[in-house]
């Protein structure tokens, strides 16, 4: 098949193509977009074992993800390889687990119910919407310590119109497909994004610039980015900052936001798994929330698969040999999918993983091996708080509509539409926000 036509097929069908080819070719195939070497694509578990279990030293992933570079800049922690990858990876890490979580699901708290507080009785609103506002408040939390000063609302009104102007599937071309914003510069749409992206730069810088001035709040990933060392022992650049911040901001606010929108999906359709739920957490008891997570994850997983490795050494795959320098790419969301890894892999049923977690080698929301997500403890510390707020304080009931088909929203799969919901009554928190909350609540923001 031409390139052009795989990359619209991976744009506007991305589920309906990859099944195919993993239908048609097997576990391990090979796809070509317009303007980008071949990709081997790993769809079972064992070869991604294999892949995962290289050392760090026998891949790289910057070339593979240069399309990246324009929104997450050139010196990402995704894009970063060896040692300058491993020294980023350890000034963040310890703000995203463990002990630099404490207090967190506080924050997701509050956030969730300010983001649902102007909802009442009959208001119809877009789950998706709902939980963007509440995990970008998060994430900016977690970066600057503060997510409600001025300055953090209008970062967040700016990067809103961002993650919005990258939205549609349409714009995901100009990420798939390398240096095309740069050729469309005449299109209106691409020229916002591009002058929304400089704004965003603007006050990331700005708050880099105070923070250096008068300290960040300890524990914030930015107080953790100033105390960082390049390998000379310098204090890191401000524009290696800014594109840590973006990448947090990228990586860890649409991912989280599309995986609640789908568990409030799942959940609502099943009046039986709703009640179970929150009986559950009036007794103390997570477990129901903790497997409708995972299997949310196994099932829609947002990010369908992980970064594009390139092979600086041969990767034997049994009947497969790929030779140094094959760009390959994991694909969580295919091996979720097969029916040797889960039973009944297209049904949604968290009962699955109620008396035992997902088996490592079958579940690959968060990819895998050195490069694996960052911020999974955080996702799912959110998704976790960002349900039970809401089930607990909104009694809800899905709108009838057709059945919710996945999306792309830049790289992230949502549910189009968004899920739309309708307050049955008002349990507890919400309902108390002016009617400018009320208009941000009820845009769809697909
Ligand atoms: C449900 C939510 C999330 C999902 C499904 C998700 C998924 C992923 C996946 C699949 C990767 C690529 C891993 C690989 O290639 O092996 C990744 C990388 C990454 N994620 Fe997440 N993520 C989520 C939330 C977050 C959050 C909340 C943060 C930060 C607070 C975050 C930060 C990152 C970063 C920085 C990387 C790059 C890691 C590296 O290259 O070393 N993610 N994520």
């Amino acid at each position: 098949m031409p390139p052009a036509l795989q990359t619209l097929f991976e744009v506007y069908a991305p589920a309906r193509f990859m099944l195919a080819c993993r239908r048609r070719y097997g576990p391990v195939f090979t796809i070509q977009g317009l303007g980008t070497p071949p990709l081997v694509v790993l769809a079972a578990p064992e070869p991604v074992r294999r892949l995962f279990s290289l050392p760090s030293r026998s891949l790289s992933v910057g070339r593979g993800n240069a399309a990246l570079a324009p929104l997450f800049g050139p010196r990402s922690l995704v894009l970063a390889d060896g040692a300058e990858h491993q020294r980023i990876r350890r000034a963040l890490m310890p703000g995203l687990v463990g002990a630099g979580l404490d207090g967190k699901a506080d924050v997701v708290r509050s956030a969730t119910l300010a983001a649902a507080s102007a909802l009442r009785p009959g208001d119809r609103f877009s789950a998706l919407a709902l939980a963007d506002r509440a995990t970008l408040c998060t994430i900016l939390e977690a970066l600057f310590g503060t997510w409600r000063a001025p300055a953090d609302e209008a970062l967040r009104l700016r990067l809103t119109s961002m993650f919005g102007d990258l939205g549609s599937p349409l714009k995901t071309f100009g990420v798939l497909i390398p240096g095309l914003y740069d050729r469309l510069d005449r299109i209106p749409a691409v020229r916002r994004i591009r002058s929304d992206l400089a704004a965003v730069d603007a006050m990331l810088h700005d708050r880099i610039r105070t923070a250096r001035a008068r300290g960040a709040p300890a524990g914030s990933l930015l107080s953790r980015l100033l105390a960082a060392r390049e390998a000379d022992g310098q204090p890191l650049g401000a524009a290696t900052i800014r594109d840590q911040l973006m990448t947090v901001l990228l990586a860890g606010h649409e991912t989280t936001s599309a995986a609640i929108a789908w568990a409030l999906h799942h959940i609502q359709r099943r009046p039986g798994l709703r009640d179970r739920l929150v009986a559950g957490l009036a007794r103390g008891s997570e477990d129901d929330l903790v497997a409708i997570c995972h299997e949310t994850l196994r099932l829609h997983p947002p990010l369908t698969g992980g970064l594009v490795r390139e092979l600086h050494e041969p990767l034997d795959l049994g009947p497969w040999r790929l030779p140094a320098g094959t760009r390959v790419l994991a694909h969580g969301w295919l091996v979720h999918l097969d029916p040797a890894t889960h039973e009944a892999p297209a049904e949604f049923r968290p009962e699955r993983f109620l008396d035992r977690g997902p088996d490592r080698a079958g579940y690959l929301p968060f990819g895998g091996g050195h490069r694996q997500c960052p911020g999974q403890a955080q996702a799912l510390l959110a998704m976790r708080t960002v349900l039970a707020t809401l089930l607990t304080s909104l009694h809800l009931a899905p709108l009838p509509d057709r059945p919710v088909r996945a999306m792309r929203r830049g790289g992230v799969m949502v549910p189009r539409g968004g899920v739309m919901l309708r307050v049955e009554s008002v349990l507890a928190g919400p309902g108390s926000g002016s009617p400018a909350e009320r208009e941000a609540c009820h845009a769809v923001g697909t």
